[in-house]
């Protein structure tokens, strides 16, 4: 269960400004829960956890299963945006941080591709896949993007040409009807899965977009799913203290009455750095549009406080912080005692590692709140399944909320075509000729 914290924003907010931007985060919740504003045909994300069917996740443990019969130990996790993100934020939170160097084997490993254009990063999967025993999941909502076609031809290639049995060791997750991929599944005879019409790529990851390669990497997507129901339900509240109303006020308060118009989602734990990667996608391409948006940054402490603190502390007053707050760890590691002390360390001596983090986290706090930086804080328990399931869906329903409390559309994401017809020009992509010459005459 997630919990909101705006306490560290006190010193920078008056009461009264506050209570207005409650009340324009509740008119937007009406929008949003009244599904009337725009963007509306993309709602499906809205009640996906509540009806996520259990034949779902058979299917997907289905392949799971088949999979480990087959002795597949590596997966190859194909897409790019909305299409990978929250899985690889998911199984980063949920592994253990040297599941490679012990070479534990319960599940496949899970490794991604076609989220850049590296011909290096190509070729050393490809490498990998040499030494592996290969499956692939292809995941393309249109199924017509170039980075992730690019990886899956050279991928479908390999299995193709290595076993016998290829077309059982690919699944795609696309379009229930159109599009190169699901044309191409329906000739070879893939397993499909589909990415609803009404859910766009960033809100996705507790589609088949997010649930099969999570299934594929061994966690438990009922309880994630579990986590996602219940924020499902208190986020459906029309109240002053919703978490998503009171975030959704507070950063558009900072925002438009501060000039605060950069949010750093900060964590705290290095399992959470895709966290911050899946947020920074979910709110800019949502926000981020008709000159609006808050920039959304991430870093990950303590580790960025030896690069990034300083900046923080005293650079441009331009920032706020959004602190995602475990309140327990999964481990315990005791500090011991030195004979010699050295170091000088043991009047922390008995303590656990986490006692000295959750300092760190507090006396960052205080410094960032003298040093002109409003904090938020959003909490949860400690990190599992569940409470990553509700962590997405909190941030996906904020998002709608805060979007338009903004005034934009948060569901479409017109400014990214603008790098595809130029990509597409110069590498010569038929029909965009014209705008190939008128590039390269620029770039000459
Ligand atoms: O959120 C989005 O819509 C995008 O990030 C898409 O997920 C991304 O561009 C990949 O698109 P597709 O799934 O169609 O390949």
């Amino acid at each position: 269960m997630v919990k909101i914290n705006v306490s560290g924003c006190d010193s920078f907010v008056k009461e009264e400004q506050y209570k207005q931007y409650v009340d324009k985060a509740l008119a937007a919740w009406d929008v949003l829960d009244g599904e009337q504003g725009a963007g509306n045909d993309f709602l499906g994300w809205k009640h996906l956890p509540s009806e996520t069917p259990e034949s779902l996740i058979a299917d997907c443990e289905a392949i799971r299963d088949s999979w480990k019969e087959k002795g597949v130990d590596l997966v190859v996790v194909i897409g790019i945006g909305g299409s990978y993100l929250g899985a690889r934020c998911a199984i980063e939170a949920l592994s253990h941080n040297f599941a490679k160097q012990l070479r534990k084997k319960d599940n496949p490993e899970v490794v991604f591709a076609g989220c850049n254009l590296s011909e290096e990063y190509t070729a050393e999967l490809m490498d990998l896949l040499a030494e592996r025993n290969v499956g692939c999941v292809v995941i393309s909502k249109s199924g017509t993007t170039t980075e992730p076609a690019i990886a899956f031809r050279l991928v479908k290639e390999y299995i193709d040409k290595t076993y016998k049995d290829a077309s059982e060791r690919i699944v795609a997750v696309t379009d229930a009807k159109k599009g190169a991929l699901k044309t191409l599944s329906n000739q070879e005879g893939y397993k499909t899965f589909v990415v609803p019409d009404n859910v766009g790529g960033r809100f996705s990851v507790l589609t088949p977009v997010g649930l099969i390669p999570i299934v594929l990497a061994g966690f438990d997507v009922r309880a994630m799913l579990a986590g996602a129901v219940e924020m499902e339900k208190s986020l459906a509240v029309r109240d002053a203290a919703n978490p998503a109303v009171v975030y959704a006020a507070m950063r558009n308060l900072l925002y438009s009455e501060l000039g605060k118009k950069i949010e750093i989602m900060v964590t705290y734990n290095p399992k959470f750095q895709y966290l911050g990667e899946w947020w920074k996608q979910l709110y800019g391409e949502s926000e981020g549009k008709d000159g609006k948006g808050i920039f959304p940054a991430s870093v990950n402490n303590t580790a960025d406080l030896h690069s990034m603190g300083q900046f923080i502390q005293e650079g441009e007053r331009v920032m706020f912080e959004t602190v995602i707050n475990i309140e327990n760890s999964n481990r315990t590691v005791v500090i011991g005692t030195d004979e010699q002390n050295l170091d000088q360390l043991n009047f922390l001596a008995g303590k656990n590692v986490e006692h000295c983090g959750a300092m760190a986290q507090l006396g960052t706090k205080l410094a960032h709140i003298d040093g002109g930086v409003p904090q938020m804080e959003v909490s949860v328990e400690r990190i599992n399944e569940y409470n990553l399931g509700s962590l997405f869906y909190f941030f996906e329903f904020a998002c709608g909320v805060s979007a338009y409390t903004l005034g934009v559309n948060p569901f479409n994401q017109p400014g990214v075509e603008a790098y595809k017809k130029n990509m597409f020009a110069l590498l010569g992509k038929p029909g965009y000729e014209e705008l190939g010459a008128a590039l390269k005459q620029r770039l000459a």
